[in-house]
């Protein structure tokens, strides 16, 4: 799962509000280059879309995000869902991924969130919220002290600023919810998020993806 998002160098947070716009959003990332979709479970539509995705697009990797608890996580592992995010830092989320053998991509934006998380054993860590935890400059202060932790920035990523986090030696990937606006899911523009995706993908193969 690393190695694909290290490669993507994006993550793609989506949000649905219908189970059937699953596999048309993540084919269209999927035509846009960006195999790979964070289904958020801020929606009841969420564990569908996820099953959906699974079985219709095998080639695409499937996470959950927004998962705050190990009920969740095993929830999601069992709609198929292949890595599992959460906003911050909860130990039983951890196990009941590791459990799966999931990979687990908590949310950390404090040096004390992030020892725990090192001593837990995670070293790829969300850094969120971005933007507002002190961006890039906050990422490369963390670099000198923790050293073989890797971040992957979400949380106010966008085309503008998507540069200055990929160039980070400490920085995976970037999440984000700009390649899915909600009103192109809506109106069924499943050509603008493919668009999107291309263009995010084009950006982020100057930092060799
Ligand atoms: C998330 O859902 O993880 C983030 O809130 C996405 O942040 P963004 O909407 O600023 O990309």
């Amino acid at each position: 799962m690393i190695s694909l998002v290290e490669k993507l160098k994006i993550v793609p947070v989506v949000v649905l509000d219908r189970a059937e716009d699953a596999a048309p959003t993540a084919r269209a990332l999927g035509d846009g280059g960006l195999p790979v979709a964070e289904i958020t479970l801020r929606t009841p539509a969420a564990l569908e879309a996820i099953e959906r995705i699974a079985k219709e697009l095998p080639d695409t990797l499937v996470g959950a995000g927004t998962v705050l608890s190990a009920e969740q996580a095993e929830r999601a592992i069992d709609a198929g869902a292949r890595f599992i995010v959460s906003p911050g830092l909860d130990e039983p989320v951890v196990e009941a991924a590791r459990r799966a053998e999931v990979t687990a991509i908590p949310g950390v934006s404090t040096a004390t969130e992030i020892q725990r998380a090192w001593n837990l054993g995670l070293r790829l860590l969300k850094f969120f919220p971005a933007e507002l935890s002190g961006g890039p400059p906050m990422l490369r202060s963390l670099a000198a002290v923790f050293e073989d932790v890797r971040f992957m920035p979400t949380g106010g990523v966008s085309p503008a600023n998507l540069g200055d986090y990929l160039s980070l030696p400490n920085v995976v990937a970037c999440g984000g919810s700009w390649l899915t606006p909600k009103r192109a899911i809506s109106a069924g523009e499943f050509g603008t998020i493919a668009d999107l995706a291309a263009q995010a993908r084009a950006a982020a193969a100057r930092f060799g993806a």
